[in-house]
């Protein structure tokens, strides 16, 4: 089964790198065109000319802070203008910070809270009427298993992703009738610079021997004998944004190879 986007326009968060980048990169070479949202603008721009250079398709990159709401409305019309109207959404901009519960702060809380959960509402808010009105749109957020399962160190980047997942099953109740379908991307680990970040801090403040042990004991958890590539959840993003994924809404997809079954 082939995989084509000819005729759509493809709007991704956090699209400079990582997963977005990826997912865009399906999309290209597609057919699609796509707009790459990134609050990191001189990234987003080179990603963008990257991504046209190798694909050949028409890709904008647009600086965005998703938790503004002004932002998001400039971004979305010079999409638009650029463009097209947005036919698939996949909203992939996060942070990620770790510390045990009691030594976060509430200041921790908000800006997790900020970029991870009202960005994509925001984004949704801006992006969802002109969907349901031309009646067609795909929608992936990305949540995590960490938001599945709970996970120790991370319980406002958790509780920020769960509130994810009910805000698009709530929207694809909402929204069913109107050609539109929301759903869940839930990545296990996966090899970004976002993990790539996290797990350089983890090797300073643990040393060598300690990470390695590490390092194996992550590993062991995983059925399929390694972590994730962006390209095995931009895979995913892009079957669920695909003309063949119309009768699936409302679901979460773990892409996490059997780390956890849930
Ligand atoms: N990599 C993993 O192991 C992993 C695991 C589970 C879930 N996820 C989720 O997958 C998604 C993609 O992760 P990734 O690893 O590709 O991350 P990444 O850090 O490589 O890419 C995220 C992008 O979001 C951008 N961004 C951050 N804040 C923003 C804001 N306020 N406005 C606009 N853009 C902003 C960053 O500049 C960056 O380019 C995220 O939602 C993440 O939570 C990743």
């Amino acid at each position: 089964m082939e995989l084509r986007y000819e005729g759509k326009v493809a709007l991704i968060t956090g699209g400079a790198r990582g997963i977005g980048y990826a997912a865009a990169k399906i999309f290209a070479e597609g057919g699609a065109k796509v707009a790459l949202v990134d609050i990191n603008g001189e990234l987003v721009e080179q990603s963008a000319r990257k991504l046209a250079a190798e694909s050949g398709a028409d890709v904008a990159g647009l600086r965005a802070d998703v938790t503004s709401e002004q932002d998001v409305d400039t971004m979305a019309d010079a999409a638009k203008q650029r463009l097209g109207p947005v036919d698939i959404f996949v909203s992939s901009a996060a942070i990620l910070d770790e510390k045990l519960f009691l030594e976060s702060q509430l200041s921790d809380w908000r800006r997790m809270i900020d970029v991870c959960l009202y960005g994509p509402m925001i984004c949704l808010h801006r992006l969802l009427p002109e969907m349901t009105s031309r009646r067609y749109g795909r929608v992936i957020c990305l949540a995590s298993d960490a938001a599945r399962l709970g996970q120790a160190r991370l319980s406002y980047y958790a509780a920020a992703k769960a509130g994810v997942i009910a805000l698009v099953k709530s929207l694809a109740q909402e929204v069913g009738k109107s050609g539109v379908t929301l759903n869940i991307v839930s990545p296990g680990a996966t090899n970004t610079e976002l993990r790539q970040e996290r797990e350089a801090r983890m090797r300073a403040e643990m040393g060598e021997q300690k990470y390695a042990r590490r390092t194996q004991s992550v590993l062991r958890v995983y059925p399929t004998g390694r972590i994730g590539e962006p390209h095995d959840i931009a895979s995913a993003i892009a079957f669920l944004a695909s003309e063949q994924a119309s009768w699936i809404t409302g679901q979460i997809l773990s892409v996490n190879g059997g780390y956890a079954m849930p």
